[in-house]
């Protein structure tokens, strides 16, 4: 059984990166920041096994030591992202092969094959000599797998694995073939090796194929994943087992609510602004969309394994997060469900690829300005510490976001101006920006208790999980589809029915035609419901053209050879009711859409707030927190709905209250 775990706050720490008589100092100063916990040893392989075979874990158990002395616990990493450069020049098959056939070269990390043979029997001897010397270690509080999953391989070893999955879920060639429909180009295969891969050179795969490479990848890196978990539980049965999973909402390649399931804690890394995001103002709805998809892999609370420190950068220096920001991310992640905090990093590397990339302490080893606004938000944790584990978030909306349907766009966009994740976007923003919770689960998920349910171009759609919906609705669930649902079956062919396909009946309508926009090209909607009427809307990219079949109008298109067609429907089914929405839009089409279906539905947003001013409701028996976090760089106030205390300054609370730019209230509310 894993222990229950305190609130964590902390860091990433590379001691091996610095000279050990600098370590005490280090301790010393991250004990005055209120840390209680650091990551160490995911880069460290070379460190701990600096000739094949032959290990020395001598310099962690003394940087553990020195950390333990200032009331320190640890977070240990596998160090498996990172090989040693004798690995690799023995080895050169465990690096991956790209897309474009060009095998990846050593010097950066997160390189190898998840598949290969020779990178997974040396994986097996360093975790395992890794988890057998710190098994029962008193400051170790958990242990991190590798560090971010990621990037598709194409090697014939990953052919070969490839081959023997595909054997395992068909059986037969014969399946195979009918389930691709390889008569088309007369693809038919004869033999299992014959199956080629998804690679760029010339080829525009079957899509039943490019599809299982993603299903197939996730699967080899959940492998991966357990030969680690296997040997760090065998070793430590009660230390809790984390991934820091990488992109959070933004990643595109690998399923992670299947890569979160045999893990103990999902964890995420959390970079609000960085030299690939050069943007002066970070995007609050982004954040919190990532950090609901962590609540959600695995329906719990998560951790934060990275958060941002300073400037990112490698080649070039991020704009640096003003006065506040660090510490008004850190409080979102909290509100929206992680129970741990780290910081990335300690100090700011004076050698590497990562120079730029900015820590707590400066490149000289002095506190930041950072440092300060951190050890403020220490002092905050260490008076709270012990309300924050335990609390969940009762959202009454929840979103379904399909990784199967998102690689389904990635091989076939099906129009330019189109994009899943944007579009996912759009509508939960339509959401948060009202301070309405959401949870963000996969289309299987048991969806009891949700008062709305939102599933945006859920496009590859199996017979189970138009189901689940089914059943949603008929026992008087709100569930809102959009356009581009239920149009592949799981081998992502089309399906042979009218579309919406298997939730025709559940949305009593059919699409009779689509219009793919160009880029630019407008229609409007002219809403004749009457909670609606009035309003005009302009959509882009896409319009279902759609025939009712049971179901009332909501809104129709205005132009075009199809004006006066409907648009967007609504229709009862069971105890519920199911609206599909044919086309895309901004965040004026969503804000009305969502406006209406709340009302129906009768979610009440926490509070309502200014806009930039986020509010987020965390519960645990009759306590209820409120997260009050305003993103704007001036004051803002906010009409309380009772009596609270301000947990962080002692501060009664009624009526109209104040936060201060980019400032943070936590208030328990007072009965
Ligand atoms: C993360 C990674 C860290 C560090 C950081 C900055 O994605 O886990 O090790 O590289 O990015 O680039």
């Amino acid at each position: 059984m894993v222990s229950r775990q305190p609130f964590y706050f902390g860091v990433d720490y590379y001691p091996e990166q610095w000279p050990e008589d600098r370590w005490a100092t280090d301790a010393q100063w991250m004990a005055e920041a209120g840390f209680n916990l650091a990551r160490l040893g995911e880069f460290a392989w070379v460190k701990m096994e600096p000739v094949e075979g032959r290990f020395d874990f001598s310099w962690l158990e003394r940087a553990i030591a020195t950390l333990s002395a200032h009331g320190l616990r640890v977070m240990l990493g596998t160090p498996t992202a990172a090989p040693p450069a004798w690995l690799a020049t023995d080895h050169p098959g465990i690096f991956r092969v790209r897309k474009d056939g060009v095998r990846v070269a050593y010097g950066n990390r997160r390189g190898y094959c998840p598949t290969s043979r020779e990178y997974r029997a040396a994986t097996e001897r360093i975790v395992g000599a890794l988890a057998a010397h710190f098994a029962g270690h008193p400051a170790l509080a958990a242990w991190q797998v590798d560090n971010e999953f990621g990037g598709l391989c194409y090697c014939s070893s990953c052919a070969r694995s490839f081959h023997a999955w595909l054997e395992q879920r068909y059986g037969t060639l014969e399946e195979l073939n009918r389930r691709w429909g390889t008569a088309f180009w007369g693809q038919v295969y004869d033999r299992w090796d014959e199956i080629p891969l998804p690679l760029d050179a010339g080829s525009a795969p079957n899509p039943g194929l490019a599809l299982d490479y993603y299903r197939f990848s996730s699967a080899a890196y959940r492998e991966y994943q357990q030969l680690q978990i296997s040997l760090l539980r065998h070793f430590c049965p009660d230390v809790p087992i984390l991934h820091n999973f990488q992109g959070g909402f933004d990643q595109e390649e690998l399923n992670f609510f299947e890569l979160a399931q045999p893990l103990d804690v999902a964890a995420w890394n959390n970079y609000p602004r960085t030299q690939w995001d050069m943007r002066a103002e970070v995007d609050a709805n982004r954040m919190a969309l990532s950090l609901d998809l962590m609540r959600g892999l695995k329906r719990a609370p998560f951790w934060i394994t990275e958060q941002q420190a300073g400037p990112g950068g490698w080649e070039m220096v991020s704009v640096p997060p003003r006065p506040g920001e660090l510490r008004l991310w850190a409080y979102q992640t909290i509100a929206h469900g992680a129970e741990a905090v780290l910081f990335f990093r300690w100090r700011t590397a004076r050698f590497g690829t990562e120079q730029y990339w900015h820590g707590l302490l400066d490149h000289d080893g002095s506190r930041s300005r950072r440092y300060h606004e951190i050890q403020q938000m220490g002092r905050e944790i260490a008076r709270i510490r012990e309300r924050l584990t335990g609390l969940e978030t009762h959202a009454r909306v929840a979103m379904l976001m399909s990784y199967d349907s998102r690689f389904a766009f990635n091989v076939q966009g099906n129009n330019p101006g189109f994009s899943y994740p944007h579009h996912f976007a759009r509508i939960y923003n339509s959401f948060h920006a009202r301070n309405v919770a959401v949870d963000v689960l996969p289309p299987e998920a048991n969806l009891e208790g949700y008062q709305l349910v939102v599933a945006p171009s859920l496009h590859v759609l199996p017979e189970e999980i138009a189901r689940n919906l089914r059943n949603y609705v008929r026992s008087g669930g709100i569930l809102m589809v959009t356009m581009r649902s239920g149009v592949k079956n799981e081998f992502n062919a089309v399906v042979d029915e009218r579309l919406p396909g298997l939730l025709a009946d559940v949305c009593g309508v059919t699409v009779e035609e689509y219009d793919s926009l160009p880029p630019d090209a407008h229609n409007q909607l002219d809403f004749i419901s009457p909670e609606l009427a009035g309003a005009q809307v302009e959509t882009s990219n896409w319009a279902d053209i759609l025939e009712p079949r049971g179901a009332v109008v909501v809104a129709r298109y205005t132009r075009d050879y199809y004006a006066g067609k409907p648009a967007i429907t609504l229709n009862h089914y069971g105890a519920g009711f199911a609206v599909y929405v044919g086309t895309d839009g901004d965040e004026r089409l969503y804000n009305r859409l969502s406006d209406w279906l709340l009302d129906l539905a009768g979610v009440e947003p926490v509070l309502s707030a200014p806009p930039g001013v986020e509010i987020c409701e965390r519960c645990r028996g009759g306590t209820r927190l409120l997260f009050v976090l305003n993103h704007n760089h001036s004051v803002q106030q906010v009409e309380l709905d009772g009596s609270y205390k301000d947990l962080l300054n002692g501060e009664r609370l009624r009526g109209q209250v104040t936060v201060g730019a980019l400032d943070v209230r936590v208030m328990e509310q007072e009965y």
